[in-house]
Formats: C-alpha cells, structure tokens, sequence
C-alpha cells in the first residue's frame, strides 16, 4: 500500500520559511517513518519571485500568488512564515475556511487574533498550530497544552526575546553600553535593523498574552496589561545587580491573584542569582512555571533563528500528520464534507482547539500589585538628605530593606536603595515624592525585585 502524501503550502520563504523547508527535505524519510505519512510543501508564496530565483526545489511550485496555495484543493496545510498582521490575518482565516490546517510562526498576528482563529479552526474541524510563536524551537506550547495538563498553571515566568536578552548578557559580561550591545546583536543577526518591537517590551508581550491563553486558558490582549521594555536598564545598574546577588532580565510575568483576579506584565526584573532564570543568558529562552501537580519546572532553548524555528513549525506539522486522520472537503454545491478514518463525520470535534477553554478573568491593575524595587537616586551631599530620603518613603509605607551609599557622582551621593514587599502604587506615590525632594537630584532607576509569587 502506498503510504499518504499531506501536500503543504509554505507562505514566505525568509529565515524561518527556509530552515522548514531544510528540515522538511533533509527529514524527508525519517518524518514519513513516524508519521507514517510523506510530507511534502506543493508550492512557496514570496513576494519577489526574482529574489528567489536560485533556489532549485523540483517539484515545488514558486508563486506570487496566495490564491495558488489558498484556493488549492489538495494542500491540507498552509505554514505562514511571512511576519506582520497583513495580510497574514487574512490568509490564515481564509486558510482556516477553507478546511485546512494553518501552523503559524507569527506572534502578532496569533497574539491579536487568537480568538477569532480558534473559533473558526473549531467551525470549520481544523485547528492552527502556532509552537513556532513563543520560544522558537522550545516547544513550550505543546508541553503547557498537553505535557502540563493535568496542572492548573499557578504562575509563569518567561524569558522570551533573544535579542534582549543577548544584549542584557553583553552589558553585563563586557561592560558595554545600551547601544555598543544592541549594534553588536545586529551584527550576529540577532537583533533586526530596527529593533524597538524588541527593546520596547512590546514582542514579549505578545508572547505573553499567548501563553496567558495557553497556559491559564485566559483571553487577554498586549492592550490589557502593563509592560516595559529595557531602554532605560544601564551598565551600572546591571553592575549593582550583580554585586547585590542578582541579574537583570526582562520578564514576562503571569500569575492567579487569589480572589482578585490574574496578574499579566512585562518589565525588567531583578532576579535572585540562585534562581534558574538568572542564569539563562544570551540569545536563550526560558519559561519557569509552577503546576499545582508537577511543582516548579523549567523549559529552555533556543528562541531564534531559521533552524530551531523550523525546529517547531515541523513538530507542529508532525502532529497534524499524526492526527489528520481527519479531512475536510467541500462539494460543488459548497456543502462541507468531514471524513473520519474514511467515514462521513459530520459530528466530529477537534477537542485539541483551545476555543472552548479560553475566558476572560479580572486582571489585576498594576497599581495593586506588591513587589520589592530596587532605586539608584542622586542625592546632594548635604547633611540629613539620607534621613529625608527614608522618611519621605517611610511615609507612604515604603521600608528599607537595603541602603548603600555609593560613590561621588560630581557633587551628589549615590544612594542605592532595596525596599521591602510594597504596593505599586504606594511606590509610584512615594516616588513623585521622592522627586519633589529638593534633596535629590535624579531618579536615575526603579527596577523591580524578585519573582513575586516563588
Ligand atoms: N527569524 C526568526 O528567528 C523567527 C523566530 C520565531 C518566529 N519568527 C517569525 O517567523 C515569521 C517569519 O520570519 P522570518 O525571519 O523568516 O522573516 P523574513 O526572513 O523576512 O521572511 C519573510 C518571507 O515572507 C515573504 N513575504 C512577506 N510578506 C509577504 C507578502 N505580503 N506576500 C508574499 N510573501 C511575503 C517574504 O518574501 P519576499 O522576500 O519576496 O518579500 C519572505 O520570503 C515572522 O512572523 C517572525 O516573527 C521568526
């Protein structure tokens, strides 16, 4: 018996289209070995088809054309490599209309649309895949959906740009500056010519409100939280952190409240040097979750790069191939048609579809959320402004659990300061008035400390 061909249609062919097509071609006869099924990309959809016009692929048709791949019968999955919202969102619903699989790469358009693809994956008994969006090769989604999930997730706690936290790792080990680390990311190919979605925190926060819905089955957009990226994170800073037992990273954070609802941010936290993810450095990922089964667990690897993206589409291809023992078709009269292992299932169910399980959830305001900060302030050197530093924070409940007075900076002192647990937004009040001190010159950092709920 000649074994099954699952035709797939590849949209965009850059870093992340060509290592799928690599591992797809290079895999060929161990993939069918395990599924079971031969694995073949029909056609390619780029922009440019000059631009492409040294690759050699017999058999695979290259076009400019989405409609070559989006209006083809035979091809069951559609993998978009492309990037951006446009015209992405349109192709992977269009896709997912049509009756066939979509697996995706694109953290934007996963994150902003997810609803909306899941429920038309389950209308239509298909579903999208989307390992490749978090973590690049760590295959985290499918390890928080199915590997965890006799746990209700308690908390999370992510690593999730290379690019930052590559540059991060350099100021720290070569005692660089912000932008002499972000010059030297680019030149390794990991930080893009432009790269404010990265620096700004805004990347990781898609990443988040992804795994919110994976992790905590909750519906949350970037819009609904709070987060920060890590332009204003100095050498000295990174220095100090060190020296005090920690290390710098930017978090994404996610954890239940209690009663009041989920906590979701993103900002550079300070993290105890004995805590795993203090030690994930460079271009690597991390999620550090808590299960209420399986306890404290860690995932890490590698969350770029052509390969080890390519890495986690095809896994996600693999466990189409292990499933499609399903088929979706549509007759000329345009009635659908849903074959089961070759029986009509017009009943069936993808129950893998998160549609089902995501809900809103109160999210809980910044403003009411308790963390320790660290504070770097320029004080003038004069007698008693120590005194009136810790007395302005004193009054809005603010204690000191460290304070170090560094060097001279010119003619003011530099005072390090590590509070206690405290509301934020006793420490965003304390802060206005910390400023207003005529005693202090600058509030030069406030960086969070610690992982609030581990
Ligand atoms: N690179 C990584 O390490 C990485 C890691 C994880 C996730 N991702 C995600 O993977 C996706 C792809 O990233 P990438 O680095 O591979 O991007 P890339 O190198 O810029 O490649 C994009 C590809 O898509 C094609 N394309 C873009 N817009 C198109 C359009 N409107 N119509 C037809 N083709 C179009 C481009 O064709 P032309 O060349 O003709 O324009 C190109 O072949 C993004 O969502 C990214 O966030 C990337």
């Amino acid at each position: 018996m000649s074994m099954p061909t699952i035709q797939i249609g590849l949209l965009g062919l850059g870093n992340v289209g060509t290592g799928v097509l690599n591992i797809l071609t290079h895999h060929a006869d161990m993939l069918s070995q395990r599924t079971g099924k031969k694995l073949k990309v029909k056609s390619i959809l780029v922009r440019d088809l000059a631009k492409y016009h040294h690759y050699k692929m017999p058999g695979v048709k290259l076009t400019s054309k989405p409609e070559d791949i989006l209006e083809d019968p035979d091809i069951q999955i559609v993998v978009e490599a492309m990037g951006g919202e446009n015209p992405a969102y349109g192709f992977i619903k269009q896709a997912l209309t049509s009756g066939k699989f979509v697996v995706t790469a694109n953290k934007e358009v996963v994150s902003k649309h997810k609803k909306e693809f899941f429920e038309l994956a389950k209308q239509h008994k298909v579903d999208i895949y989307f390992e490749a969006s978090v973590g690049g090769g760590i295959p985290l989604i499918r390890s928080l959906k199915v590997g965890y999930a006799a746990n209700q997730i308690q908390s999370l706690y992510g690593i999730l740009n290379g690019t930052t936290n590559y540059i991060l790792t350099q100021i720290g080990d070569q005692g660089m500056e912000f932008d002499a680390a972000i010059k030297a990311a680019q030149k390794l190919g990991f930080a893009e010519a432009d790269p404010t979605m990265d620096v700004s925190g805004l990347d990781t926060a898609y990443k988040l409100s992804i795994l919110a819905a994976v992790a905590f089955k909750v519906d949350v957009q970037v819009s609904d939280f709070h987060y920060e990226g890590i332009e204003s994170v100095t050498l000295k800073d990174i220095q100090l952190a060190k020296e005090l037992g920690y290390a710098i990273k930017l978090l994404a954070i996610g954890y239940r409240m209690g009663s009041a609802g989920m906590v979701f941010r993103v900002h550079p936290t300070m993290i105890p040097l004995d805590q795993p993810l203090a030690a994930v450095r460079n271009e690597v990922n991390a999620v550090f979750f808590v299960g209420d089964s399986v306890g404290e667990s860690m995932l890490s690897g590698k969350g770029a790069g052509g390969s080890p993206t390519g890495s986690a589409i095809v896994s996600d291809i693999v466990d189409i191939a292990f499933d499609t023992r399903v088929r979706v078709s549509q007759d000329g009269n345009g009635h659908r048609h849903v074959v089961l292992d070759g029986v009509e299932s017009p009943h069936y169910e993808n129950k893998r579809n998160l549609e089902d399980a995501l809900s809103k959830v109160n999210l809980v305001n910044i403003e009411d959320t308790y963390s320790q900060f660290y504070l770097r302030v320029l004080v003038t050197d004069t007698t008693g402004a120590l005194a009136k530093l810790a007395s302005v924070l004193g009054d809005q409940e603010v204690s000191i659990s460290k304070m170090i007075q560094r060097d001279m900076v010119g003619n003011c002192a530099e005072v390090v300061i590590v509070t206690h647990k405290i509301k934020e937004s006793y420490m965003q009040q304390a802060l206005s008035n910390v400023k207003a001190l005529s005693c202090v010159k600058k509030v030069e950092s406030v960086i969070r400390v610690g992982l609030e709920e581990v």
